[in-house]
């Protein structure tokens, strides 16, 4: 794609998450009505709705053409496709229980994908005012400033970032606390924002060392990774190798060296042996 088609998509989408954003920041203290959907934590409010409306209508009224898999959308249990068509990967709010609970930790997350090649990733959190940006080949910025990862080799000096998950299943979060426990030991320090897309940012930004997490979905990670590795980052598959796009689990990292030695130390590596699909099934088992 020429580099004035990008840019015109990154201006469009920029100003949907711009008035997408004002939406959000009105409604964040809010009192709001919320629809569970897979479980009593896995929560959907009118905003988030609304706010994939605003951007998907404003991309097709100037691109009929290009496909889209929205959060809201998939949620009917589908496993989404992802084709060669410019598609816009769309989380209208990453951080739902976040922003149920007015803690100002959510964001609209959205990457433009080309030929499965993200090409234009934003997380935009409209209640701090930060909005993490990248076009593929022209680096990563915080509220326009250029960002770099911090480039940490060791997890004994990691700040390392995961989440519980949105399952409370016992069996499953037994598992997650197992891995979660072993990693914790080793690591400098451990955080959970409440939010994938944010977490991943904050690598991008240096403030955090590696982010992994099971059980997340193209929309929550699929900007933050074209941010982080623009910023210098280093984004792999826990099993090893590249991201399967619809796998359903990632690490972002600031090097190589720091995702390798996580993935190490994940009681989880037994996926490393297993083909996609049965790591695809063992992972929505343990979600
Ligand atoms: C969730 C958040 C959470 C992560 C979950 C995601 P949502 O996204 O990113 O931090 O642990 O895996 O599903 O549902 O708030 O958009
Ligand atoms: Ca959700
Ligand atoms: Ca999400
Ligand atoms: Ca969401």
């Amino acid at each position: 794609m020429s580099n004035s088609e990008l840019n015109e998509y990154y201006e469009l989408i920029s100003q949907l998450i711009d008035e997408a954003g004002k939406i959000i920041e009105s409604r964040n203290s809010e009192r709001k009505t919320i629809e569970q959907k897979s479980s009593d934590i896995d929560l959907v409010t009118e905003t988030d709705q609304q706010v994939e409306k605003l951007l998907i209508d404003g991309i097709k009224a100037k691109y009929p053409n290009h496909k889209f898999i929205g959060e809201e959308d998939s949620s009917s249990g589908k496993r989404a496709v992802l084709t060669d068509d410019p598609t816009w990967i769309i989380d209208p709010v990453d951080g739902t229980m976040n922003f149920v609970h007015s803690f100002p930790h959510s964001a609209i997350s959205v990457a433009c994908v080309v030929e499965k090649q993200a090409v234009i990733g934003i997380i935009y959190n409209p209640v701090l005012g930060q909005k993490f940006t990248a076009r593929r080949g022209q680096g990563a910025f915080y509220n326009d400033q250029q960002i770099k990862v911090s480039g940490e080799k060791n997890l004994s000096n990691a700040l390392l970032v995961t989440e519980f998950g949105t399952s409370r299943e016992e069996e499953k979060t037994k598992v997650v606390l197992e891995n979660i426990t072993k990693l914790v030991k080793i690591a400098h320090g451990f955080r959970s924002l409440g939010s994938a897309a944010l977490n991943i940012a904050t690598v991008a930004l240096g403030g955090a060392d590696l982010y992994y997490e099971y059980g997340i979905h193209i929309w929550d990670f699929m900007a933050g990774m074209l941010i982080v590795n623009e910023a210098g980052g280093y984004c792999c598959d826990p099993a090893g190798g590249e991201v399967d796009l619809m796998s359903r689990r990632v690490i972002c990292a600031s090097s190589k060296e720091l995702a390798d030695e996580v993935k190490q130390n994940d009681s989880k590596a037994q996926m490393s042996d297993m083909n996609i699909d049965d790591c695809y099934e063992l992972v929505m088992k343990l979600v």
